[in-house]
This record gives C-alpha cells, structure tokens and sequence, in this order.
C-alpha cells in the first residue's frame, strides 16, 4: 500500500477520450494504495466508460452534472473542491485543458476545478497534432504557470493510428508520478531520526529478568509517523512483539539498557531527530549468574547498580541543529519533575505522561500527553490514539525545524 496516498481524499476527472478506459485501473490502483476517490466525469466521458464502472471501483457515487436528474439534488462542485486532498484528471482532452486554462466553467468538472485548491495534477491525453498544436501548448504553459503538475502524455501508437506523442500515461506511471511528487513534498525529507521504544530487560540470569510494562506501541507510532512525513527512521526497540508496517523503517532490536546506549551513541551523531521513547531500566542486576539460579535460600536478594541514563548522554553530545525529544512517566510532581528532566537532560522538548490520567501509559492503544518546551511552555493535549499522539508529536517536531 502506498504510503503518501493512504486515506488521501482524491478526485478524479474523467474526460472523453478513446483513453477512458485508463481511468478504471487508475482509480482501481488508487483504491488499493488506500485513497478515497470520488469520480467526476464529463458528459462525453459516459459515452466511452459507464459510470457503473467506475462508481463500482471507486466504491462512491459517480458525479457527471450540477444535479442529480432524479432527485433534483445540486453536487455542490465547491464542496467536492475542497474535500479532495489531491486533483487528478485523466485523462485531460485539449478541449477540457482550453477550459481550465481559461476559467470557464460550463460542467461540473470545470467549475470544481476552478473551486479545488488542491494540487492539480493533469495527464493529458489526445491526438499528436492537437498535442502539439500551439494553441494547447500554451494552455500547458499557463496551467503550469498556475501551479498545476503535467502528467507529460506519452509517444506510441494512438487512436487515430497516427504515431507520436498524446497517448495517456500509463496508470502505473500516474502512480509513480503521484508517489515520487507526494514524497518531494514532505515535510522530513532528507532528515534521519531516530527513536527508541519498548522496555529494556536487565538478566538476572540465563531464564529471568528485571523489565518493565512498557508496550513499545507510543514509540511504534512515532517512527511511523516520522516515516510518514518523510524521515528515515531507524527504530530501537526492546522486546516487544511489535512489528513496524512500514519497509522503510530500519529497526534494530537491542534487549538491555547496556545495548540500548551502545546502540544510541552509535547513531546519534548522524540523527537530526531523536525521540527517545523507551523505558529503560535505571537499574540492572551488579552481576549476571552464568548459571540458572536455584531456590535454595528462605531469602534472596539482587544487587542493583545503576543504568547510563542514555538520553542524559544524548542531551551532552548535542549539536544545535539537532532535535532531541525525552518522555517523563510520573506518578505525582508530573511537571515539577518532567521540567527538571529537560532541564537536566537539554532537550528540546519533554513529552509528559501521568499515571493518573485514565487511558495513558502502558499497554494502552490510547495516550495523554502534555509537552513541555524548552521555554517550560505547557501544551496539554485530549485522551487520544497513540497514532494521533504521535501526529502531535511530530508536529512539535516540525514547528522546531
Ligand atoms: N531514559 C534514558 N536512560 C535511562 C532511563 C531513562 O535515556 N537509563 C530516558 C527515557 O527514554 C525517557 C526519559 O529518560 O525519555 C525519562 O525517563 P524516566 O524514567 O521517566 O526518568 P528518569 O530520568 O529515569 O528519572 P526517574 O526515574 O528518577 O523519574
């Protein structure tokens, strides 16, 4: 599935031409990557592809006029402008081109057009001599010149079976044109981060350990989500069971606090962002038995000596241009003590959960957060998805870069 066009709201134009028949696989390939597409057609559009078809494939209602015959019911072409995310129109013939170009608006797809304010992407479609008549091309130019992205048709054979250049790209190159333009624009390109998530387990011996409740599900989300908005991502984890959704995340799996922070100091110097939202255990066992431990004693204890506070090591190896992010888990003082751990550990900003609130912490899908700046300004936010968190995370991150 693609990722930039996951849950991206499209509208597609279709207009008449032999090259109709194109636009069901696109909207099949844009269902499949995960999009909501909606269709407009032109009128001559219907005449070459059904709108059955392609209400089928997008799963929604096929829009071709201002209002529906039977209901009388108006398709408000300003609403459809601003609900979609991203415009498509393939294929776009000269005379739908001469239209927008000109801001004319004599159909529903002109007028939404002229309403969206979205990205417009353009894949024309025609025979060679109108392609490369003077009259369309300058009509490509102003398009362009009013921001809009051409989808450049392709050289083969066409429909009047004259060869040259005006067949419709091929959906699969629309995909890739969309996929590789989506990915220019994200905000994280050609910035690398870093995160850590999950517990730590400290060996008491070959069989046991010391770990914690931690889940590893909010620090899952934020590489996600980081690698969402164009990073790459290289994930610490600690034994979680998680699995990233996302091929581009690199993930290392470390299981103790010892490899965490060999594994942190290895890559921090490369990272522009650091999350670090594992728990990891403040103490660990002073010696490790080789073999397993038997209960032969009424009493037993462990000596513990203390961790490297990793992110502490982080905070001191700092470059200004660096972002580097830390958690607080407490259970009282939250934001006495979570200032004092940004302070302490020269973050940019500190993510505070409380074990008082209902629906934070471990194991949980859901998580409350408040973020403290390094001018100690509080933002809190609502109970929310660990995915939504990290939304908001990520955004904090942004607003610094
Ligand atoms: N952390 C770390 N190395 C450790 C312990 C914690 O890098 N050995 C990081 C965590 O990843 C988190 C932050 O420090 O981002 C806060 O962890 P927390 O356990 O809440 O704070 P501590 O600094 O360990 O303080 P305390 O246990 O006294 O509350």
């Amino acid at each position: 599935m693609s990722v930039m066009l996951k849950d991206k709201n499209i509208l597609l134009g279709v207009c008449g031409s032999i090259a109709s028949y194109k636009s069901a696989e696109l909207i099949r390939l844009l269902v499949k990557a995960g999009a909501n597409v909606k269709v407009v057609m032109t009128k001559d559009a219907t005449s070459f592809i059904t709108p059955l078809t392609l209400a089928t494939l997008s799963k929604n209602p096929v829009l071709t006029d201002y209002y529906k015959a039977e209901t009388g019911e108006w398709n408000n072409h300003v609403e459809l402008g601003l609900w979609a995310d991203i415009m498509i129109v393939a294929p776009a013939t000269a005379n739908t081109l001469a239209k927008f170009a000109h801001g004319l608006c004599d159909n529903l797809l002109s007028a939404t057009y002229l309403s969206a304010k979205c990205v417009v992407y353009l894949a024309p479609a025609m025979d060679l001599d109108m392609w490369k008549h003077e009259a369309t091309q300058q009509n490509i130019s102003k398009l362009i010149g009013f921001g809009n992205q051409i989808i450049k048709p392709r050289h083969g054979e066409l429909a009047s079976g004259l060869v040259g250049e005006g067949r419709l790209a091929e959906p699969q190159e629309i995909m890739e044109y969309l996929n590789d333009d989506l990915k220019k624009k994200l905000p994280l390109k050609n910035k690398k981060a870093l995160v850590t998530a999950g517990p730590t387990h400290e060996a008491i011996d070959p069989v046991r350990f010391i770990g914690n409740h931690s889940s590893g599900k909010m620090g899952f989300a934020i590489a996600e989500e980081l690698a969402s908005l164009g990073a790459d991502v290289t994930l610490i984890s600690g034994p979680t069971g998680l699995e990233t959704s996302k091929k581009s995340i690199k993930r290392i799996n470390i299981t103790s606090a010892a490899e965490m922070l060999n594994a942190c100091l290895d890559l921090f110097h490369q990272a522009d962002i650091c999350v670090m939202s594992a728990a990891i255990a403040d103490y660990t066992p002073a010696e490790v038995a080789t073999q397993k431990i038997k209960k032969n004693t009424k009493e037993f204890s462990i000596e513990l000596k203390k961790t490297q506070d990793v992110l502490f090591q982080l905070g001191k190896q700092k470059k200004t241009n660096q972002i580097l992010v830390g958690f607080a888990l407490e259970t009282n003082n939250e934001e006495e003590f979570a200032k004092q751990k940004l302070q302490k550990k020269n973050l940019d900003f500190i993510v505070l959960n409380s074990m008082n609130d209902e629906g934070a912490g471990f194991k949980k899908d859901t998580n409350k957060i408040s973020i403290i700046d390094k001018k100690l300004i509080k933002t809190t936010f609502d109970l929310k998805s660990k995915t939504e968190v990290a939304k908001d995370i990520c955004a904090k991150i942004i607003s610094i870069l």
